[in-house]
């Protein structure tokens, strides 16, 4: 099992390149399937949820092929998909691969989807995408853990009220109705920009769609989509460069982000400002410059535009160095602190509270052996490494690997002592 050596107390300095967002690239990859026609991305992340999607569509029988080694196009070929299954041994591996139940049920009529089961970070239901497909006519039944789905004739388009605003729910929702008879209203709608992203490919595709990027969506159904005329280039990973803000936030430095997008991170910088850090975006560059002890800094996370969840434990990490103490609230999941143990052992100052952590920045962690719990913990604990006294070991890295590309090699060029090692 893979584990990331880190030596502490070194600066970050240089340019970094961020990656595809893997948030936009799974539904993407999903989207293939609304058409025979092949679908060609671009700036596709070569990371390990990325390698799970393209297993899955292969095993329904459809095409999926880099278009060199180590290029990140994507070519995806729908045609000659023969059985529209995502079966229980990949699902229980990437919860994503729920996102495959709207394309399949919209351009086959029927899909056999594994349920995803819990993860670390909670029980992760997927009750809502259920409801919202029944309200579009489908006929759903669980049964042996399996999403047994089908419809007779075409999806018809629905008025879509959740319960909670959900990112993958209102993606599903955006393929099937997109194929679906009539109008498709989603009423609270995630305004992620992986959700945006998603719709502009839909679009690229032939699909009718409005009020992507607010909380509500209107999806006018077409007879068929083909695919987009020109690749489409996913958006750039938010979640990544808000990591990589934190890194030099927590270890200080002076770095530029390529790639990455500003107006996809307006909560992210203004915390990471109020900790200190100059942050200017030119172009589509970020630059950060962090030459003090952060101050610490409060939040609570919330749906987009506020303050993401999948940024908590790495602004969590550079509170655990920083001058004061900060209380966090974390409103979206039920259990997304498993981080929090694994930092304290580094020396961090953590008290939890049910849905809140309060900590107490110190000067220094002391770098130990931690285990990644779960995705955006294995790159706080990353972060914290990056600050502590001495050798950190992150064990487990598996969890890292899944969300991030090549992120030792990265830090590595930022001037960051970090190796992978058995
Ligand atoms: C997406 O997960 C992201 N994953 C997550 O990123 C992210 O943390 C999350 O959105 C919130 O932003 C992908 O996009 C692949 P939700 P998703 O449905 O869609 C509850 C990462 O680190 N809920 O928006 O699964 C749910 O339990 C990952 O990259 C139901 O109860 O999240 C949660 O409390 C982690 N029933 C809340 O809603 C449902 O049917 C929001 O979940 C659906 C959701």
């Amino acid at each position: 099992m893979d584990k990331l050596l880190i030596r502490g107390g070194k600066p970050l300095n240089g340019t970094v390149t961020i990656s595809g967002a893997k948030n936009a690239a799974l539904p993407e990859l999903c989207a293939a399937l609304l058409t025979a026609e092949p679908v060609v991305l671009d700036n596709v992340p070569r990371l390990q949820d990325v390698q799970t999607m393209i297993k899955l569509l292969r095993n329904m029988g459809a095409g999926v092929e880099w278009q060199a080694e180590g290029s990140h196009r994507l070519v995806l070929n729908a045609g000659t998909v023969t059985s529209p299954e995502a079966p229980y041994e990949l699902v229980k591996t990437m919860r994503a691969s729920i996102l495959a139940l709207g394309p399949l049920l919209a351009r086959f009529g029927e899909a056999t989807v594994s349920l995803p089961g819990g993860c670390a970070i909670g029980s992760r239901p997927v009750d809502q995408h259920i409801k919202g497909l029944q309200a579009m006519g489908a006929e759903i039944r669980v049964e042996h853990g399996y999403i047994l789905a089908k419809v007779n004739g075409r999806l018809k388009g629905a008025r879509i009220t959740t319960d909670m605003i959900t990112v993958t729910g209102t993606e599903n929702f955006l393929m099937a109705a997109a194929l679906a008879e009539g109008e498709t209203v989603l009423e609270n709608a995630a305004q992620e920009p992986e959700v945006t992203d998603l719709a502009e490919l839909l679009i690229k595709m032939g699909a009718k769609i409005s009020g992507h990027g607010t909380s509500r969506i209107v999806i006018q159904g077409v007879d068929r989509l083909h695919a987009p005329v020109q690749p489409h280039p996913i958006v750039p990973d938010r979640i990544e460069a808000g990591t990589f803000l934190c890194a030099v936030a927590a270890a200080g430095g002076d770095v530029a982000l390529v790639g990455s997008r500003a107006d996809h991170l307006d909560a992210v910088i203004d915390k990471l400002r109020e900790a200190g850090a100059s942050i200017n975006a030119i172009n589509n560059q970020l630059r950060i410059t962090m030459s003090t002890r952060p101050v610490a800094v409060g939040f609570r996370t919330s749906e987009y535009p506020a303050f993401p969840t999948d940024m908590q434990a790495q602004l969590m990490a550079v509170n655990c160095v920083a001058q004061g103490a900060a209380k966090i609230s974390e409103t979206i999941f039920e259990n997304r602190f498993m981080h929090v143990n694994e930092l304290v052992r580094l020396g961090a100052h953590i008290e939890v509270d049910g849905h809140t952590a309060v900590v107490t920045g110190v000067e220094r962690l002391s770098g130990a052996t931690v285990m990644a719990t779960d995705l955006r913990a294995s790159a706080s604990l990353v972060i914290a490494g990056l600050c502590a006294d001495g050798e950190t070991v992150v064990d487990r890295i598996y969890h890292l690997d899944r969300g991030y590309e090549q992120m030792e090699a990265k830090l590595r060029g930022l001037g960051a002592d970090i190796e992978r090692i058995k």
